[in-house]
């Protein structure tokens, strides 16, 4: 099977002598196409705040930047299929099937709890999230409940895998959350970390430092770092696993071409959504963390923005993003 080759392989990805062959058009029209195939799961609605035309959580208001509005459940719908597609289809790497009681961290729209409680109907699964956005019509098996995962723990019985994703911008204290993680698992128990770093990269120099896109991303770094929130999770998340205890810590980093300009079918696959998932994640990313910590006007954010989304679906750049994955082991004793 081909795919999306591992960072660590250290061989870099072919690029399409089509795409080569730019004839001046963009990705766009690729992009368009995905979006109109994609859908998202029902969320169910509360009190939600409005703000710059995005809906954002209600619970614990202000601590995660991101909406949870229809067009950010979308963009998670995409990151899922898209990962999903760069694992081989599987849905955790993690050695283990024999669990019966999983957690699922900051569970999002819900959907790895589903098609895991779908697949896995001997287990239990409980995924929680600030926002109620999950929809209410889920394997019997499977169970959804607010709460803020950056709190104390308090669940009555440990869990024998616990599974966590794409949490970048959304978490302070990372050591504290994967100390809970091993407090949390049966000895003998599993946990998963899956995680992107946010930061753009070129193997051919077509990516510059004086881009938009780059401006954006220092933009983004600087900001969720003055919020206490670390924008890539992803490359550090061995060693914060390795320093909580875990043992038999395995560690992949997957590259994530942005656009359809792989050679590869498979890899250009996962570059359309991930293409499609980036351009409709910037201003999901940036809005609040601009406005609120850097004191941009949301008008400033959308100009931004909208620079950024024309050199994304532009063919000239081959940008990267890598996704890194780890999962270990609590000792038995
Ligand atoms: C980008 S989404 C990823 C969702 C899901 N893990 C997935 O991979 O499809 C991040 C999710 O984390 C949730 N989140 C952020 N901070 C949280 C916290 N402190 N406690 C619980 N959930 C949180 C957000 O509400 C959002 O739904």
């Amino acid at each position: 099977m081909s795919g999306p080759p591992r960072s660590d392989d250290d061989s870099a990805i072919e690029i399409d002598p089509e795409v080569l062959r730019d004839d001046g058009s963009s990705f766009a029209d690729f992009a368009d196409e995905l979006n109109s195939f994609t859908t998202s799961c029902d969320p169910s609605i509360t009190q939600f705040k409005f703000e710059n035309g995005r809906r954002y959580h209600a619970f614990k208001s202000g601590s995660y930047p991101l909406p949870n509005d229809d067009i950010e459940l979308e963009r998670q719908s995409v990151v899922h299929f898209m990962v999903k597609m760069v694992l081989g289809d599987k849905l955790y790497l993690a050695p283990s099937d024999g669990f019966h009681h999983v957690l699922d961290l900051g569970t999002g729209t819900g959907c790895w709890a589903i098609e895991m409680g779908d697949t896995h109907p001997h287990a239990e699964f409980l995924g929680n999230d600030l926002s109620p956005i999950q929809p209410s019509w889920v394997p019997p098996n499977v169970r959804f409940e607010v709460d803020d995962i950056e709190n104390r723990w308090a669940y009555g019985a440990p869990f024998d895998f616990i599974f966590a994703r794409a949490l970048a911008c959304a978490i302070g204290d990372w050591p504290k959350l994967i100390r809970q993680a091993y407090d949390n698992v049966k000895p003998g128990g599993w946990v998963e970390f899956q995680d992107f770093d946010l930061e753009f990269y070129a193997e051919d120099g077509t990516y510059s430092q004086t881009s938009s896109a780059a401006l954006y991303i220092r933009m983004l770094m600087s900001s969720a770092r003055t919020a206490g929130k670390e924008p890539c999770p992803g490359p550090k998340l061995e060693a914060w696993i390795k320093n909580a205890g875990f043992i038999n810590v395995s560690y992949q980093k997957f590259k994530l071409p942005v656009g359809p300009w792989p050679r590869d079918q498979r890899q250009k696959d996962v570059g359309l959504f991930n293409l499609v998932q980036a351009v409709d994640g910037l201003e999901a990313f940036s809005m609040q963390l601009f406005t609120s910590v850097l004191k941009w006007e949301p008008e400033e954010v959308k100009v931004l923005c909208s620079k950024v989304r024309a050199e994304l679906r532009s063919k000239t750049s081959h940008r990267i993003l890598d996704y890194h994955v780890v999962y270990a082991q609590r000792p038995e004793t």
